[in-house]
C-alpha cells in the first residue's frame, strides 16, 4: 500500500528545533496538515505511529552513486534504494562520475539518467577542473546545489591546482563551491617517505598519517583564504581533524558565508578501527584519531559543524581486498548513516532537535532546496518514521547498494528506520522498498545559505 494520502497518528514529530505529539496529514505529495487529533478521511491510510519519532527526511549533501561510469559499483537506482530504507529522502550526487559533470550537457544527462528511476529525489554537482572556468561561470544556479572543488586529488583524479583557476572559481561561481581540503604535494611526500620505509608493503594504519592531518589543515586554511578573499559561498566537506573546526564559527547557520561539514563515519570510527576494518574505511580524508572524533561530535554540537552528510562512496568488496594503498578510498555509508547517527543521540553527545538541524533543514537552506527540509504544512511530505528502541543490527544479507557491504556489519545500533515517504509515496517500510521509485528533481531558488 503506497497511496499518497496518509494519515500519521501520534508521532513525536522533531522539526524547527523542538518535538511536540501530533498527528500529520499527507495529501497529494505534500504535508497538508499538523494537528492534534485530525479525523481520518475516507480516502486516508492511517499509521499508528505511537511512541516512534518522525522527521523531515534527511537531505544528504554528498553522495557518490556512479552514474555514470560505474555500474559495478552501483547507480542512480540501485544507491538511492538503498539510501531510501536509511531515511534519506533527497541526495545531491558528486561530480568525479565518467565522464565528470564538467559542463551543462554532462549536468542535463545526469538529470535525465535519474527521471523515473530515482527512489529518493535528486540534485546533481557541477565539477570544476583546471580547464572549465567559462562553464561554471555560465552555470544557471537554479540547475545545481553547487560546484564541487577537489582542492587534494581523490578518487577520479578531479583535482584543481591551477591558482589562477581556484581564484577564478571562488570569484566568479554563481553557487555555493564546496570543497574537498586536502594539500596532494603534502600526501604525496608523505606517501614517497612511506614508501621508502615500507616497500610496497605499507600498511593501512598509515593512511591517516599519509593523507595527514597537515595536509587538511593546509587545504582548508586555503579555501578559507579564497572565500574570504573574493567574498564566495564556500561550504567545506567531510571535516576531519579536531584543528579545522576552530577555523569554522559556532551557532545556527543562518547568515554564514562559509559553513562546515563532517560524516557519519567520522563520528563512528577512529584509527583504532584500521587494525580491525583494514582499507573497508580507507577514504580520503581520512579517518583520524579518536580524539579528532570527540572533537567532531562536540562541533556537531555547537554548531561549528554545519551539516552531517555520508559521502557514501562505494567500491566493490573485490576492489577493497586489494592490499593498502591499491585498494580505493570510500565507504558505502546511506543504508545505516542516520541510525548510526542516532547512536550519538542515545549517548547524548547532541540532541534529536540537533541532528535534525544538522541532517535536514541545513542542507536544504545551504543549497535553497525548495519546499523540503522541514516537517511543516505545504511542504512535500519527505518523511522518516524512526523506532529509537528497536535495534538495527547490520548484516551483509540486507545490504541494498550495489557492493553488497557495510561498513558497519556486525554492529547493532539501538533505533531502527520504520518507514521512509518521499513525496507522500511510502518508499519504505517493513523492510522492503516499494518497487515504484518516487524520486522528483530537487528545485533550487539559485539563493545560497
Ligand atoms: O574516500 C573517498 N572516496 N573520497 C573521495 O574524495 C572520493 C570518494 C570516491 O569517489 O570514491
Amino acid at each position: 500500500m503506497t497511496q499518497s494520502n496518509w494519515l500519521i497518528k501520534n508521532a513525536t514529530l522533531v522539526s524547527d528545533g523542538r518535538q511536540w505529539q501530533a498527528d500529520l496529514r499527507v495529501r497529494n505529495g505534500r504535508i497538508e496538515r499538523i494537528d492534534a487529533d485530525l479525523d481520518r478521511r475516507a480516502d486516508e491510510t492511517v499509521l499508528d505511529a505511537a511512541g516512534r519519532h518522525l522527521l523531515p527526511g534527511m537531505i544528504d549533501d554528498q553522495v557518490h552513486f556512479r552514474e555514470p561510469g560505474f555500474p559495478a559499483k552501483g547507480d542512480i537506482a540501485s544507491e538511492s534504494a538503498a539510501a531510501v530504507a536509511g531515511g534519506i529522502t533527497s541526495f545531491m550526487d558528486m561530480p568525479n562520475t565518467n565522464p565528470p559533470t564538467l559542463d551543462a550537457t554532462a549536468l542535463a544527462d545526469k538529470y535525465q539518467r535519474a527521471a523515473g528511476r530515482a527512489f529518493g529525489n535528486f540534485g546533481f554537482y557541477m565539477g570544476a577542473s583546471n580547464d572549465n572556468l567559462e562553464a561554471i561561470k555560465a552555470i544557471d544556479p537554479t540547475t545545481t546545489p553547487g560546484v564541487k572543488v577537489f582542492m587534494g586529488a581523490s578518487t577520479g583524479n578531479m583535482l584543481v591546482d591551477d591558482p589562477q583557476v581556484l581564484a577564478g572559481v571562488f570569484a566568479h561561481a554563481p553557487t555555493v563551491i564546496i570543497t574537498h581540503c586536502e594539500d596532494t604535494p603534502i600526501i604525496n611526500a608523505n606517501m614517497a617517505a612511506a614508501r621508502a620505509r615500507h616497500g610496497d608493503a605499507i600498511p593501512v594504519t598509515e593512511h591517516p598519517l599519509i593523507r595527514s592531518r597537515e595536509a587538511c589543515i593546509k587545504s582548508t586554511r586555503l579555501a578559507l583564504e579564497l572565500a574570504r578573499r573574493h567574498d564566495a559561498h564556500l561550504h567545506v566537506l567531510h571535516i576531519s581533524t579536531a584543528e579545522e573546526l576552530d577555523l569554522f564559527q559556532a551557532g545556527p547557520m543562518a547568515g554564514k558565508r562559509i559553513t562546515a561539514e563532517t560524516c557519519v563515519h567520522f563520528l563512528h570510527f577512529s584509527a583504532d578501527d584500521y587494525a580491525r576494518l583494514g582499507t573497508l574505511i580507507q577514504c580520503n580524508p581520512a579517518i583520524k584519531d579518536a580524539t579528532d572524533r570527540a572533537a567532531l561530535l562536540a562541533a556537531v554540537a555547537d554548531g561549528r559543524i554545519d551539516i552531517l552528510a555520508t559521502d557514501h562512496a562505494p567500491h566493490t568488496r573485490e576492489e577493497k581486498a586489494q592490499p593498502y594503498p591499491a585498494a580505493p578510498s570510500g565507504l558505502p555509508l546511506v543504508q545505516y548513516a542516520l541510525v548510526s547517527a542516532l547512536e550519538h543521540v542515545h549517548a547524548g553527545q547532541f540532541s534529536l532537535p540537533t541532528l535534525v538541524e544538522r541532517i535536514c533543514h541545513a542542507p536544504a537552506q545551504r543549497f535553497g532546496v525548495l519546499d523540503r527540509g522541514w516537517l511543516r504544512e505545504g511542504l512535500f511530505a519527505d518523511l522518516v518514521l524512526v523506532d529509537l528502541d528497536s535495534p538495527t543490527t547490520v548484516r551483509s544479507q540486507d545490504v541494498l547498494g550495489r557492493c553488497g557491504w557495510s561498513p558497519f556489519e556486525g554492529e547493532t545500533f539501538a533505533a531502527s528506520v520504520v518507514a521512509t515517504w518521499v513525496n507522500g509515496h511510502r518508499a519504505w517500510y517493513q523492510g522492503q522498498v516499494d518497487p515504484v521509485p518516487a524520486g522528483q528533481r530537487l528545485q533550487f531558488s539559485g539563493v545560497r545559505g
